[in-house]
Formats: C-alpha cells, sequence, structure tokens
C-alpha cells in the first residue's frame, strides 16, 4: 500500500510566516514562494485572506499573490474562512482556497470564532463559489489528533468532520496535527477510520513537529497510503491559537525521509536546503530542520556538523 510518488505541499509561506511576531517584508514572503515552487514544489499554500486583526502577518496577501512569478502547474492555495476571504481569493486568482475547521470544538472557537456546525455552515457559500469559479477546495481539520484545550479528540469526531467537508465538496482534506501530539499508531488508527468514508488518495497528513513525532507520523502514513503530506521549509511556523505549538514538519526532512524510501517527490533537496537558509536568516532565527542543518554544514564546510 506504501506509495511510489507522493505530493509535497508546502505550507512554510502560510502556516510558517503566520505565526512570526516582526513583520516579514512582503518581498521576502514573494522571493519564497517563488523559490519554492523553482525547487520543485507542485503546491505552495502562500498566504490567507483571513482578518488582519486576527493575523496581522498575513494582511499582505493580496500583494504576495500579486507578485509571484507563477510557475506553470503549480497550485497555489490560500487560507479562506469565509466569502469574504473567497473574493479576495478570486480577485488573487489562487488555484485553490482552503476553509479550515476543526474536530474540536474548543479550538473551532479560538481559531475562527465559532462551533464546528456554524463553521461548516460558513464555508457552505465558500465551497458553492469556488465549485462554480472552477477553483481547487480544500478542507483541513485542526486537532485530529489532539487538542490543546480539550485534550483527546475521539477518532469518531475527526470522522464526522470528514464528513461534512466531503458533503461540501472538497477535492483534499487535510488530518492536521495541529499542536503535534499524535503517535505513529494514533496516526494510523485516524487515517485508517477516515480512510473509510474518503478517498485516501486525496487525504493528506499536515503534521506540526511539537513532539518531534512528525517524521514518525509520516512513516506511520505512508503504511496506510497517505499520498499527501503537508510541509514547512526550515520547520517554520507555529499556530497563533496553540500555545506552545511549534512549526510544521520541516519539507528538508520529509524530502530527506522520501528520498531514503526511494519515494518520488520531483523537489530538489540541494535548492531546498538553500531555500531553509535564506528563509532562516530572513526572520533572523535557525532553522528547525535537522537534514537541513546537517546537509547545509557538509556543503558548506565539506564535513558533518560537530554534535
Ligand atoms: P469574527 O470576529 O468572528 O468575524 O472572526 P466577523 O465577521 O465579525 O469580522 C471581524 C472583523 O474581521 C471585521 O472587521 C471584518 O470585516 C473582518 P471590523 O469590522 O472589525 O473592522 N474580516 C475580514 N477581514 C479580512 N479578510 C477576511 C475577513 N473576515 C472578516 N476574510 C474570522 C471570524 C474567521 C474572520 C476570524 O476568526 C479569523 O480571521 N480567523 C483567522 C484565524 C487564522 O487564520 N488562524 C490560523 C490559520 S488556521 C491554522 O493555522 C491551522 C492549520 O494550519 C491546520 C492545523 O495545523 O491545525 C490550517
Ligand atoms: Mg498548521
Amino acid at each position: 500500500m506504501t506509495p511510489t510518488k507522493v505530493k509535497i505541499v508546502e505550507v512554510g509561506p502560510r502556516d510558517g510566516l503566520q505565526n512570526e511576531k516582526e513583520f516579514v517584508a512582503t518581498e521576502t514572503k514573494i522571493e519564497l514562494v517563488n523559490r519554492l515552487s523553482q525547487a520543485g514544489l507542485q503546491n505552495v499554500e502562500s498566504a490567507s485572506f483571513v482578518s488582519p486583526k486576527w493575523v496581522p502577518q498575513m494582511a499582505d496577501g493580496a500583494a504576495v499573490m500579486a507578485g509571484i512569478a507563477r510557475r506553470p502547474g503549480t497550485i497555489y492555495s490560500v487560507l479562506t474562512p469565509n466569502m469574504r476571504g473567497f473574493e479576495d481569493a478570486l480577485e488573487a486568482k489562487a488555484d485553490e482556497v482552503v476553509i479550515f475547521g476543526a474536530a474540536s470544538e474548543a479550538f473551532s472557537q479560538k481559531n475562527i470564532n465559532c462551533s464546528i456546525a456554524e463553521s461548516i455552515a460558513r464555508f457552505e457559500p465558500v465551497a458553492k463559489a469556488a465549485k462554480e469559479a472552477g477553483v481547487r477546495l480544500r478542507g483541513s481539520i485542526s486537532c485530529s489528533l489532539g487538542c490543546p484545550y480539550q485534550g483527546e479528540v475521539p477518532v469518531a469526531s475527526v470522522v464526522d468532520v470528514v464528513e461534512r467537508m466531503k458533503a461540501l465538496g472538497c477535492d483534499e482534506i487535510d488530518i492536521a496535527d495541529t499542536i503535534g501530539v499524535g503517535t505513529a499508531k494514533r496516526t494510523r488508527e485516524v487515517l485508517a477510520a477516515v480512510s473509510k468514508v474518503f478517498p485516501r488518495e486525496r487525504l493528506s497528513g499536515h503534521f506540526h513537529d511539537t513532539y518531534g513525532q512528525a517524521v514518525a507520523n509520516i512513516y506511520a502514513a505512508l503504511q496506510e497510503g497517505i499520498e499527501i503530506y503537508h510541509a514547512s521549509v526550515a520547520g517554520l511556523g507555529g499556530c497563533p491559537y496553540a500555545k506552545g505549538a511549534t512549526g510544521n514538519v520541516a519539507t528538508e526532512d520529509v524530502v530527506y525521509l522520501m528520498n531514503g524510501l526511494g519515494i518520488e517527490t520531483g523537489i530538489d533537496l540541494d535548492q531546498l536546503i538553500e531555500i531553509g537558509d535564506f528563509i532562516s536568516r530572513a526572520i533572523g532565527k535557525p532553522s528547525s530542520s535537522r537534514a537541513g542543518r546537517a546537509l547545509l554544514a557538509k556543503k558548506r564546510d565539506g564535513a558533518a556538523p560537530c554534535v
């Protein structure tokens, strides 16, 4: 069941940068997106059309989308919590819009200020409009493996939201471990359950690496036949509404894993580690990618890094 080829969705420009306190210049965001698409990322989550009061870092989404050099065949995705966001996304010529809900009531309230049921009602017109406009629609489900407020999240709650997002017509659905608490066993249980109600080839794993489990969880998800993974270059990010959550698994680490398994990604790892270095310098933080740091040290000094 293990796939021979996977799609990696780069979420660094959105999920990664949204959490940065210091405003990252629009030109830096544009260069990041451009370099990622040139390195072979087929799908780059590039911006959010959300309230700038809630997430100030994403306030320049329209300028980012207007400034990027679109690589033919690349899908540029944006987050759209409501019709206002969708209209902005359409104007910005996004290829894919992302509606984002949660499997936990408490997190839904904190993140998008409404209940799960209210969020689905809010997504309905967005989904309908996306279909009418011929824009791809993705649904993201936070707290699928645990919640910072509620703790354990029943598998049935995740399945329930997957079914609701399927009914909305989502082309792809993300099973997100917002706070990185998931283990390989839980990952398999949840993915096995949701695969029964939604085609597994259109499910994706979105794992934050807070507990250092993300690579193991991706390996577990591969055993469940999952073919789409989200990752953030240099392991950028966190979540503004999930205290203590760190970034997504680093794209460099995922590509290194896939290369080792002989699974095709279409991504140039050498270019990727340079991009990780570029964005880490731009935001003044060390890269969180273990593979990225090791490979960069080897490349620059011709030697393995000291431990
Ligand atoms: P609300 O306050 O309930 O909504 O927020 P509202 O309709 O009353 O609007 C409040 C203000 O926001 C108004 O402005 C609206 O015009 C404005 P005011 O009148 O006060 O000046 N507004 C907007 N502005 C720009 N674009 C829009 C928009 N909508 C309203 N689209 C709302 C509800 C959903 C808007 C708010 O809660 C919000 O923007 N939340 C964003 C949360 C967010 O972006 N979180 C991070 C992304 S999700 C994530 O990271 C998880 C994920 O990675 C998966 C995982 O790891 O779990 C995907
Ligand atoms: Mg996330």
